[in-house]
This record gives structure tokens, C-alpha cells and sequence, in this order.
């Protein structure tokens, strides 16, 4: 398997933009130019890392080099605005309004720290999916929907037909939906954006929305890609209208991303997923502008029969009554999850049960270990019935009315 070097490569440049701040700020003459050439050569193994980027990466590259050379200058220049002018603003050109000369250099630094800042978070964000729509029991509609919007956006098409932009899937946990959306990237091979809503907020509180427009033009660059926002309901709690205003301003910036009013290559597929386990707690603005939404519900007992084949798929069930335990799961209100586990749990109770010696076994020494063989036999309902006592279900029949009755309100 191919490491990737990038997620870390961002993380030190984040890290080493900050020292070289804080050394500005501390008029550290040496260690700011240190740090901002550190920047440089950071963006030089970007460049070439990321060979799609490289003519980008290079240019900052530069820029960070000029930085170096100008460090000097920027911090003595401060040292010399009148005191009471604001000489300890932190960050230069950041509306203070000091005039002071240089202009060129600051806008510069400013554009180079920022920018990269963002667009090197909204990067790190990129995922790798190994997952395929046959991995996912079930769902058939979903499936379907969103296979039929990935096709639609991929054809040649007149200009006037538009693909769903944007899927909302609601339901409740452990169903899948993380699941739907790591397929739909794995099977495009698409670049996924995997987000998780409550740790960008909190991460970037109050700049949220510039992040937003980062990712938006990371993703159209890295095209085809899909954008998947888990945990939507953390951007836009409703608690009675009250949304905090960086909160709103991040919806309001998403939102028009999904209306597509600042995307004119309609060509090029970009799909955003969103999930919620809670869509109740949703801003009514998210209601009435997301362009789609899938209910994602428990597995029926087909679903659940797919769903436990799945999970053995590589062990022997000739032994099971498929029905039987599907019946029973249904019965139970077991989610995708609640499956996995159930099945994890019958598995390891059949491991026990055919290999009474595995403690004695770890005392060899792992060569010795390594050339002999777990036994393993067809999997049998006994199995499964002392699993059944240890999975229950989190949900409740009250809490799972809720989630029909506001799909036959708002869903849809
Ligand atoms: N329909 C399904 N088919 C197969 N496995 C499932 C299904 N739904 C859930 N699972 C299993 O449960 C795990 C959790 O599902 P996930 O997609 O994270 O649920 P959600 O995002 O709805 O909370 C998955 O990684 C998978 O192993
Ligand atoms: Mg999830």
C-alpha cells in the first residue's frame, strides 16, 4: 500500500507558519526567517508530491523565500510604527489601520499565510475510500439514487439537465450513512473530503466559512470529488432559531455552494454528502435549500440477511437458518452496526469454542505461532443466541416513530 506523506507534510506546515508568526510577533529576526524557509521547503516537497498542484506550490515556495530575505525589514519596520498606532497588533493588515510603507511585502504575507492555511486544512481532509457499493447490505434506494447522480453528472448531458448537487442522509445511527458516502467516493475513486461538522467549528471557530470556501475550491480542483459533512445537524443546531452568527455565515456560504451559484464548470462532478443523525435539530434554512434527502431506516429482514452475509462472508453458513436469525434481528431493532457486532460477537464465540488453547499458544514464539492455523468451523445458531444476549439495540420504538414521523413531514 502506497503511504501518503501529505497529511503530515500540512501539519508541519501549519505548525511552522505559526512559529514564524509568533517570531514576527517577538521580533525574532532569526527564527522568523528560519521558519519562513522552512515554509519554502515544505511547499517544494509539496510540489512535488502533489504534481496536479505542483505549479501553485512552487509559486509559494517562492513567495515563503522572499519572506525570508524581507523578514528583516517587515519587523524592524513595525518596531518603528508610533507607539499608540497599534504597534502590538499581532497581525499586520488585519484592520488596524496603520498606513505604514512596505505595502507589497504585507499583502503578500498575508495572502501567503492565510490562504495556505485554509486550503492546507481543507486539504488535509482528503480521504482514501477502499469502500464499494457491495459492501453495503440493503438500502437499495439510496444506492440507486445516488448511483443515478453519480452517472447523470459523469455523462455528456444538454446544459439545462443538472444532477443533485447535494444528498442529505437522515436517520439513525449506526445505519450506514458514513458507510453510503465512503462508497460513493470508493467506487468514482473520487477524491473524498471527509469531514466531521463539530470539528471543523470548533477547530476554526468564527473563520469556519473560509474554510468552507477553501474546501469548495479543493474540491473542484481535485475533481471528481465528493464533500461528506458528518454530523450536519453540529453547523446548524436550530435551539429555537438561535444559531450563532459564524454558524449561520458557514451554512450560508455552504448553502450557496450547493445552489451552485459560484460553480459555472457544471461539467465537473462534485457531489456533497451530508449526514445527520438528528434531523430535527436542523436550521430551517438547511430544510428548505439541501436539494435531496434520503432517509436511511434500520435493515428490513432482506436487508439484514445481506447484511450478516457481509459481515461472514468468508466463512462457512451452510449451518444457518439466514431467516431465522434475520427475523430475530429485525425483531430487536438492530441497526447496521448492532449486525456487525452481532456477528463479530457470534464469530469470536466459535473461535472460543474450537480453540481451547490459545493462551497456552501465545507463550510460542511468533515464528512457531505463524505456521499453524486458528481452527475454524461452519458457524452454528448457538453461536449467534449467546451473542444476541450481549448486542441490544440503543434505539427505542419511540425514538425510531420520531424518525417517520418527521420524514412524512420534512423529508423527502
Ligand atoms: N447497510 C449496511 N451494510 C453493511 N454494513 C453496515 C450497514 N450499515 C452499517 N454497517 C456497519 O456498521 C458500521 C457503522 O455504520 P455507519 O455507516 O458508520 O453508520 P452511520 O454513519 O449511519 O452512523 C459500518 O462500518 C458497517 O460495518
Ligand atoms: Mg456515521
Amino acid at each position: 500500500m502506497k503511504v501518503d506523506l501529505t497529511g503530515p507534510l500540512y501539519s508541519s506546515l501549519e505548525n511552522a507558519t505559526e512559529e514564524y508568526k509568533q517570531a514576527k510577533a517577538g521580533g525574532d529576526i532569526g527564527q522568523a526567517k528560519k521558519k519562513a524557509l522552512e515554509c519554502s521547503r515544505i511547499m517544494k516537497v509539496l510540489a512535488e508530491k502533489i504534481p496536479s498542484q505542483k505549479d501553485a506550490y512552487l509559486k509559494k515556495a517562492e513567495k515563503w523565500e522572499r519572506l525570508a530575505d524581507n523578514v528583516k525589514n517587515t519587523i524592524l519596520e513595525r518596531k518603528n510604527v508610533p507607539i499608540g498606532s497599534g504597534r502590538e497588533s499581532r497581525k499586520i493588515g488585519s484592520g488596524t489601520g496603520n498606513k505604514r510603507g512596505g505595502e507589497h511585502g504585507s499583502s503578500e504575507e498575508d495572502e501567503v499565510e492565510a490562504g495556505d492555511e485554509f486550503i492546507s486544512y481543507a486539504e488535509s481532509l482528503i480521504a482514501k475510500s477502499n469502500v464499494r457499493w457491495d459492501d453495503i447490505g440493503g438500502l437499495e434506494e439510496a444506492k440507486l439514487l445516488m448511483k443515478e447522480t453519480i452517472a447523470i453528472a459523469g455523462l455528456q448531458k444538454p446544459e439545462s439537465i443538472k444532477p443533485w448537487k447535494g444528498i442529505m442522509l437522515f436517520g439513525p445511527p449506526g445505519t450506514g450513512k458514513t458507510l453510503l458516502a465512503a462508497a460513493a467516493a470508493g467506487s468514482l475513486d473520487a477524491t473524498f473530503f471527509d469531514i466531521k461538522a463539530d470539528k471543523v467549528l470548533s477547530k476554526y471557530f468564527g473563520e469556519s466559512s473560509k474554510l468552507v470556501s477553501a474546501l469548495y475550491s479543493a474540491a473542484r480542483k481535485h475533481s471528481p470529488s465528493i464533500v461528506f459533512i458528518d454530523e450536519f445537524d453540529a453547523i446548524s443546531l436550530s435551539r429555537e432559531g438561535d444559531i450563532s452568527e459564524s454558524s449561520r455565515r458557514l451554512l450560508s456560504t455552504l448553502l450557496s455552494e450547493l445552489d451552485g451559484l459560484q460553480d459555472k464548470k457544471s461539467d465537473r462532478l462534485l457531489l456533497t454528502l451530508a449526514a445527520t443523525n438528528t434531523p430535527w435539530d436542523l436550521d430551517p434554512a438547511v430544510l428548505s435549500r439541501f436539494p435531496r434527502w434520503i432517509k436511511v431506516s434500520l435493515p428490513d429482514k432482506t436487508a439484514c440477511k445481506e447484511i450478516i452475509k457481509i459481515h461472514i462472508k468468508d466463512l462457512d453458513a451452510s449451518k444457518l437458518d439466514l431467516d431465522k436469525l434475520a427475523s430475530a434481528c429485525v425483531e430487536k431493532c438492530y441497526s447496521g452496526r448492532d449486525l456487525q457486532n452481532l456477528c463479530q460477537q457470534a464469530v469470536w464465540n466459535m473461535i472460543q469454542q474450537e480453540n481451547k488453547d490459545l493462551d497456552s499458544l501465545a507463550d510460542l514464539p511468533y515464528a512457531e505461532l505463524s505456521k499453524r492455523k486458528l481452527n475454524v468451523t461452519p458457524l452454528k445458531h448457538e453461536y449467534f443466541e449467546a451473542a444476541f444476549e450481549k448486542i441490544r439495540s440503543p434505539l427505542t420504538k419511540e425514538q425510531l416513530d420520531k424518525y417517520e414521523k418527521w420524514d412524512k413531514e420534512f423529508g423527502g
